[in-house]
């Protein structure tokens, strides 16, 4: 079954493309890259020809054209219009990429984004004229306080690893007001913890202490105890976890670090699986960043700006940065300087990304309550089919327990095939289907991690979930053809990774423009 539902025999013998003298393949147009297509001597707009001027760049000035290409209105559009032709995207079909939440993005929540009041809103405009958007702010930091029971909310970062350092920094600022900023140096981490948070901890100065995570996945509160000291700062533990598993003792794993005089950092870049479920602030959270743009739906990746605002408890909120919102006699203002508070300062400039405040505001409104919690339990739900009716067939690392909102499979079942994790998604893309995330959490061998989200229809799961037991039984069955060297059919083969990475080449070079000037 393809990804609209036309039926298709497994094993049926897929026609190869026949190679075209012009490259293009039907009407998929094998686009030039911009440099080769365009002219020096073309462009899209008329500008007069400067009068006299004063030169005063004197030896700073360019000697020879940049060598920028020229193209008209009508082949820009065309050329950004091809390449994104070959864009794959969560409105062009199922996208199942583990530890991402690629779901739907409600055309609602487009809409009131491109509201002007909202969309042509500028941050040096003086508040009078913005309190509209400064309580659409001040909303979604109520809505976001209330589903977190946390107490505290920085807006301003701008997504989930500059969430991870906001809530890092007001640890840090809160030990160094303690008077322990030159002790408490170690933050742990569990080995099966998302990249960014290691480097977060190490890029404010933190030296990571690695927790290792449990034959079942989880940590235990007994391997924190065991790697807790006088000179642990923090935790940062993601929950529910990169494996797709709710971290069981989260609760005494908090209480641990209470204890210890450390604080604990929740990544909640995985909130979507429990918003409306569970609420970290009754868990003992101290500080957790949310990616609107996984649990609200803000478009994200090539789609759009990301959004991490971090959410903090009472120890927590006196260190929180500007700017925020709060009201004086009526009227809306921003708090904007952090002098004489004990705010650590500011993350970015301005206040935000608007518009994703704006899209995931909608987001909540248009779900409610009931809504939120029932798009957790769909997300958990779709999860656990796709892992029990592909159990039979692809090994899984942690039995038969059930996942959360993704489902965590390993290389074990391909071993006997001789055929690699890359392999198998690579055949994906042949068959219609963008991989799932593969090779992490890395503390699962061959890993190949599938979120299907709760925006995916049961029908749609089920082709999907057909794509995959086919190709999981030809690889069995030994049809290695359909593998290796897979992609076959898409506009580009496999890369060479190695050379990639051995001999990478970081710079087009122009062949008939003029160098480009350094
Ligand atoms: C567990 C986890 N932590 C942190 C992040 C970082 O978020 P962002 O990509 O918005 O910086 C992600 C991203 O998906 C994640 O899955």
């Amino acid at each position: 079954m393809n990804q609209q539902g036309r039926p298709t025999q497994p094993g049926e013998a897929t026609p190869m493309r026949r190679r075209t003298f012009t490259g293009n393949r039907a009407l998929d147009i094998e686009e030039a890259l911009i440099f080769e297509s365009g002219r020096l001597d073309a462009t899209g707009v008329d500008i007069d020809e400067p009068g006299p001027f004063a030169d005063r760049l004197g030896e700073h000035g360019r000697v020879a054209p940049i060598g920028l290409p020229g193209l008209t209105e009508p082949e820009t559009i065309r050329h950004y219009v091809r390449l994104s032709r070959n864009n794959y995207s969560i409105d062009a079909g199922l996208y199942p990429l583990g530890s991402c939440t690629m779901k739907h993005n409600p055309r609602l929540n487009e809409k009131m984004a491109r509201l002007p009041g909202f969309a042509d809103a500028h941050p040096l405009q003086p508040v009078s004229t913005v309190q509209g958007a400064l309580e659409l702010i001040r909303a979604l930091a109520r809505l976001l306080l209330t589903m977190t029971g946390m107490q505290a909310v920085a807006m301003s970062p701008k997504a989930g690893a500059h969430g991870e350092l906001c809530g890092m920094m007001a640890i840090k600022a809160a030990i160094a007001a303690e008077g322990e900023g030159a002790t408490r140096k170690v933050v742990l981490v569990p080995d099966s913890a998302h990249g960014t948070n290691p480097a977060t901890a190490a890029l404010i100065g933190f030296s990571v202490r690695a927790v290792p995570a449990g034959a079942d996945g989880i940590v235990s509160a007994a391997a924190v105890r065991a790697a807790l000291g006088p000179d642990v700062a923090a935790i940062m533990l993601t929950n529910p976890n990169t494996c797709g598993l709710f971290e069981r003792e989260i609760v005494e794993i908090a209480a641990a670090m209470r204890e210890a005089g450390a604080y604990f950092y929740c990544d909640g870049a995985n909130f979507n699986a429990i918003v409306g479920k569970t609420r970290p602030g009754d868990l003992g959270v101290d500080a957790m960043h949310i990616n609107l743009h996984k649990t609200f739906s803000t478009p994200h990746g090539g789609g759009g700006p990301g959004a991490g605002p971090v959410v903090l408890s009472q120890r927590l909120a006196p260190f929180a940065p500007v700017p925020f919102v709060v009201e004086r006699d009526g009227a809306l203002e921003l708090v904007e300087h952090a002098e004489g508070t004990s705010s650590f300062g500011r993350m970015s400039a301005f206040h935000g990304q608007m518009g994703m405040f704006v899209r995931a505001l909608a987001f909540i409104l248009s779900h409610g309550a009931d809504g939120l919690r029932q798009a957790s339990e769909d997300a958990v739900l779709a999860a656990n089919y796709v892992r029990v009716v592909l159990g039979d067939l692809m090994s899984a690392p942690f039995g038969d327990r059930p996942c959360m909102h993704e489902a965590l499979f390993d290389d074990r079942w391909l071993q006997e095939t001789g055929l690699t994790t890359l392999d198998f998604a690579k055949a994906m893309i042949d068959e219609g289907y963008h991989p799932m995330t593969m090779y992490f959490p890395l503390v699962v061998h061959g890993a190949m991690l599938i979120e299907p989200t709760e925006s995916e229809s049961k029908e749609s799961l089920d082709r999907f979930i057909h794509v995959l037991r086919t190709l999981a039984q030809e690889a069995k069955a030994g049809k290695r053809e359909r593998f290796e060297g897979a992609p076959h059919l898409a506009p580009r083969r496999r890369l060479d990774e190695t050379m990639a990475a051995r001999k990478p080449i970081l710079r087009w070079k122009p062949k008939d423009l003029p160098q480009a000037a350094e």
